[in-house]
């Protein structure tokens, strides 16, 4: 099944006679930044976990004698704010790789250009935020081709951006050669198996907007054995079956989405932990679903909404999880998040094939330091939400099919 998977990708590692190339290399090192705290008004970068998820590919392009040219978006900078400046990154893949990486502060410009044509072969160049030129989001094939010229082959390796119709992944396409960077590969690979799971497959979805995981519900309904619902999302559906959630995040629109997935194989919580501030600085109650008074906030699932999903989590193959089950971020609404996470890992590597994705998911699954248990974790935050639900998906287009 994997082997099938894999001969659908127009993969990096077909590409025979690698040596002397230039590639330029597509990462999604869109990372959480603290803005103005580096070096000269540059940002200071919070989490590296995508630029290390990126390290095999740049190795395999060092080993195959590459001229590697890297590209990134970081944020969205309305104007060239300097803390949108990606050379703290290029400073920080420098320490990983423990090789110098060059930094240029243009991107498709002459200084680019100059810089490509001192590069000999086993040397990295990396180019400044793609973002600071309207062009890149607006898939402007001009830009696509000023970037295409600085290279022979093109390898997209920015899984999380290629949910975008942006130049750097869509446009950029009709003017190299192109192929799927490892760290793409490995995402289509891991998540070809939740689409096509081991039985039971058990699905948690959490976390606040209703209308970005509608999709993913519908999709995933069909192949799931149960559909665990917490976080923001819950309420929603509760507010379906006329239950009191009070001052919770809950709106008519997302309601009138929940109705449409009223299934048995939808579970919802049987308790919950309500606050009186909407913020989570308060204390935490727990209690029924159905003893929920008007002036409260329901902040985290109850603890006997964790044995109930834990145990579903127990009995599954394959195992999804995006969305926290509450507001993680407040101290006294994490508990019900971090139990489904050390569920979840616990069931994974061995027992279940376990994949968590998003990027507060991701952060709450951390803070329980079991990352390591889960099978995949998946740099795509709104890519990976994109794919699971058989979106088109413009960065994949003629690299995966
Ligand atoms: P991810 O980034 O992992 O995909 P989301 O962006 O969908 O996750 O949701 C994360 C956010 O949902 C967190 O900031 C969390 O505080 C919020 N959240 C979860 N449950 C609740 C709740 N009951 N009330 C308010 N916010 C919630
Ligand atoms: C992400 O972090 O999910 C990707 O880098 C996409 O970023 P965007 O939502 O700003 O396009
Ligand atoms: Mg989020």
């Amino acid at each position: 099944m994997k082997f099938n998977f894999c001969m659908k990708i127009k993969s990096l590692r077909q590409v025979k006679n690698l040596t002397g190339k230039r590639a330029l290399l597509r990462v999604d090192y869109n990372v959480p930044i603290e803005k103005d705290s580096g070096a000269a008004g540059t940002a200071r970068i919070k989490d590296d976990y995508k630029v290390v998820a990126g390290l095999p590919t740049i190795r395999f392009l060092l080993r195959h004698k590459c001229k590697v040219i890297i590209i990134t978006h970081l944020g969205r900078p309305i104007k060239n704010q300097k803390y949108f400046s990606v050379k703290p990154i290029a400073d920080r893949l420098s320490e990983l790789l423990g090789k110098k990486v060059k930094f240029v502060d243009d991107c498709a410009g002459l200084k680019a250009g100059t810089e490509v044509s001192k590069m000999r072969r086993g040397e990295i160049l990396m180019l400044e935020n793609l973002r600071f030129s309207y062009d890149e989001e607006n898939n402007d094939l001009g830009f696509a081709k000023k970037l295409a010229k600085l290279a022979d082959i093109y390898v997209n390796d920015a899984f999380a951006a290629s949910h975008r119709a942006h130049a750097s992944v869509s446009a950029i396409k009709n003017y190299l050669p192109s192929y799927a960077g490892l760290l793409l590969e490995n995402e289509i690979v891991n998540l070809n198996k939740i689409l096509r799971p081991q039985s039971p497959l058990i699905a948690i979805i959490g976390g606040a907007k209703m209308e970005t995981k509608t999709p993913l519900i519908k999709k995933l309904l069909k192949k799931s054995s149960r559909i665990l619902i917490g976080g923001a999302l819950a309420n929603n559906f509760l507010a379906t079956h006329k239950i009191e959630v009070g001052k919770s995040l809950c709106d008519k629109k997302s309601i009138a989405l929940a109705k449409r997935f009223l299934n048995k194989k939808i579970i919802l919580p049987v308790d919950v932990i309500t606050g009186t501030r909407k913020d989570g600085q308060c204390e935490g109650r727990s209690k029924g679903v159905y003893q929920v008074k008007k002036n409260e906030t329901i902040l985290d699932i109850g603890p006997k909404t964790i044995k109930l999903y834990s145990r579903f989590i127990k009995k599954a193959k394959t195992i999804i999880w995006n969305g926290p089950m509450g507001m993680y971020e407040s101290e006294h609404f994490k508990y019900g998040t971090l139990s489904i996470a050390r569920a979840v890992a616990s069931r994974s590597s061995g027992a279940a094939f376990g994949v968590v994705g998003g990027g507060e998911t991701i952060e709450a699954l951390k803070m329980t330091k079991m990352l390591n248990y889960v099978d995949w974790v998946s740099t795509g935050g709104g890519a990976m939400l994109a794919y699971l639900s058989g979106e088109k998906m413009p960065g994949l287009k003629g690299i995966v099919k």
